[in-house]
């Protein structure tokens, strides 16, 4: 049997509006001893690995955000290291812990439990959680389940998969190349209107780099994410969404501020390369 020298726990964070930064934070409260780390910062720069390495992020489309998946497959792994997803979601996980497990089986690794938060929806065109007025009983019952979850990373528990129930968890499986190219091209779908005050916040939030501003205004590239962080981080809600009503009203998490989503981007943005049109 390998034997690892690793130790500590490192604790990777991916969020557009705070959801999974909140809930990473907590969790890392929990279990104490627990190094915080944006995905897009570890890497460009990969740590150490460590004994125990959770992966906090949020569900898009049934699946995972693609700069999750790349971090999984490159991400340094200790032989016998004790590996964990905690996925937020607006109420579908689809299939992403049998994803990430799928990803780290092809490097020899395997998840060893996958849990899944249900939190206030961020995407603009579907999600209306801001409008529910249930935004903090839901915030609250996540929250409740932080101390479990990290009962059970102590007590190195298995087998679980939060995954949404076979047809769904299949269907995301199934469409998961197919929407990730899709969902890259969603800054297509922005424009900054005339309130914007060119004060530069979305492309400080864009957590890879997408957003350059340029005479005065923002202008996108073409490595999105589809996090929706700039949408809904102006101070001005000037971003518009092709389809979205101008008035739809914006969401981040209460405990969370921009800067915190800042730390994502770092000094050079994400090298995710850009998927073909
Ligand atoms: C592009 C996109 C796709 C999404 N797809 C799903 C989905 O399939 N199922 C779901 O339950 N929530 C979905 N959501 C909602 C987010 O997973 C959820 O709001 C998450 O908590 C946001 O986390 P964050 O605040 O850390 O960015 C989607 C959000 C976005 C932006
Ligand atoms: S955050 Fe809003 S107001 Fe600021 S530059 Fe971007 S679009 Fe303009
Ligand atoms: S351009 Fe906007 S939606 Fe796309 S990754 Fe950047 S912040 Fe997220």
């Amino acid at each position: 049997m390998t034997t690892s020298m690793a130790t500590g726990t490192h604790l990777f964070w991916f969020s557009g509006t705070g959801n999974s930064l909140a809930a990473a934070r907590a969790l890392a409260a929990a279990l104490g001893e627990t190094r915080l780390l944006p995905v897009t910062a570890a890497r460009r720069r990969p740590p150490a690995p460590a004994a125990v390495v959770g992966v906090v992020f949020p569900v898009y489309a049934l699946g995972l955000p693609q700069a999750v998946e790349r971090f999984l497959e490159t991400m340094p792994l200790a032989p016998d290291a004790y590996l964990f997803t905690v996925a937020t979601a607006a109420r579908t996980p689809g299939a992403v812990h049998r994803i990430a497990d799928d990803i780290l089986r092809r490097r020899g690794a395997s998840l060893a439990a996958g849990w899944t938060l249900r939190m206030p929806g961020n995407f603009a065109p579907v999600n209306r959680s801001f409008a529910w007025g249930g935004d903090s009983a839901l915030l609250e019952r996540a929250a409740a389940r932080i101390a479990g979850i990290a009962a059970a990373v102590r007590a190195g528990q298995r087998g679980l998969r939060e995954d949404s129930m076979a047809p769904l968890a299949w269907l995301g499986q199934r469409m998961r190349h197919e929407t990730q190219r899709q969902l890259a091209h969603t800054a297509r779908h922005f424009t900054a209107s005339r309130h914007c005050t060119a004060c530069g916040l979305c492309a400080t939030v864009c957590p890879v780099g997408n957003i350059t501003m340029e005479e005065d205004a923002p202008r996108w590239g073409d490595r999105c994410e589809a996090c929706s962080a700039c949408l809904q981080w102006c101070p001005v809600d000037a971003i518009r969404m092709r389809g979205l009503g101008a008035n739809r009203r914006r969401y981040h998490h209460p405990a969370i501020r921009a800067q915190d989503i800042a730390e994502q981007a770092g000094d050079a943005g994400e090298a995710t390369p850009p998927t073909a049109p």
